[in-house]
């Protein structure tokens, strides 16, 4: 395996999944290190959303996790939600759950809740970070968040991560349903936020955009993490060009 560097930021392993009886992951092992992008591709149905979750502890009842979640090594086993957003993790989920009768500014606000109950004075201090980021936003912070178009409604799912000011941003399939030109901006605000400090674990379908834009990958089949490596030695797989590469469209 190739040598990585840099600090450990999350740590995953031996990472079981299962609901009710049958089990979605079985026993994989993930690091994401600072300063990365780290993605994981596969097939529909694969654990990908499973992963993310039972990282981000938002598992839905009845399922149960065992093994080992570290961040700046530190267990989160046990952990509610809350607490692992306030050490520095935030998921865009694959639903986005945005609450679509507020507008897209209160929207935001949300994302910066768990800071203002802290006591934290600034807690709005990323909201033009955000707007910088996505200036389509700004136009439209007064309007109602399920009025939004699909594109937007992803740019504000992300930016409302990023109220949080998390270190390791978790996006579940960004580029879902969307046109291949707002999928390039997307990745591009991915890569732009590498350059502030933020590491990214990106779960993607979109292999061939995922893989140019990440450090290092994964590939996730049938609940097992079957290949790993830097993402441009992934990219020039003979197997995963097959794979996934090969009908790619865009
Ligand atoms: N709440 C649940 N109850 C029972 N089975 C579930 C539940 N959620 C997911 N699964 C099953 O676990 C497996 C992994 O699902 P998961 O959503 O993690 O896949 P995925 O890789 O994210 O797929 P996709 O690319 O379609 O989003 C699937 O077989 C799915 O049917
Ligand atoms: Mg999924």
């Amino acid at each position: 395996m190739t040598q990585q560097n840099g600090k450990v930021l999350l740590d995953v392993s031996d990472l079981h999944v299962r609901y009710g009886k049958v089990e979605a992951l079985h026993g994989g092992a993930l690091q994401v290190r600072e300063g990365q992008i780290v993605t994981v591709i596969g097939p529909n149905g694969a654990g990908k959303s499973t992963l993310l979750n039972a990282i981000m502890g938002s598992l839905p009842s009845g399922a149960g996790a065992t093994g080992n979640v570290s961040y700046l090594g530190h267990s989160m086993s046990g952990m509610e939600v809350e607490e692992r957003v306030a050490r520095g993790l935030s998921l865009v989920p694959e639903k986005r759950e945005l609450f679509s009768t507020m507008s897209v500014e209160d929207n935001l606000q949300l994302g910066a809740y768990k800071r203002k109950k802290n006591g934290e004075a600034n807690y709005m201090d990323q909201l033009d970070a955000v707007y910088d980021l996505f200036p389509r936003l700004l136009e439209r912070r007064k309007q109602a968040s399920g009025t939004l178009s699909g594109g937007e409604r992803q740019m504000l799912a992300v930016g409302r991560a990023l109220m949080a000011k998390p270190q390791v941003l978790m996006l579940d399939e960004p580029s879902l349903g969307l046109a291949p030109l707002i999928t390039k901006e997307i990745f591009h605000i991915i890569s732009a936020l590498r350059q502030t400090g933020v590491a990214t674990l990106l779960i993607e379908q979109n292999a061939r955009a995922a893989l140019q834009v990440a450090d290092y990958a994964y590939v996730l089949e049938m609940g097992e993490l079957v290949m790993q490596g830097p993402a441009t030695e992934l990219a020039g797989n003979k197997q995963i060009i097959e794979s996934y590469l090969g009908f790619a469209k865009h």
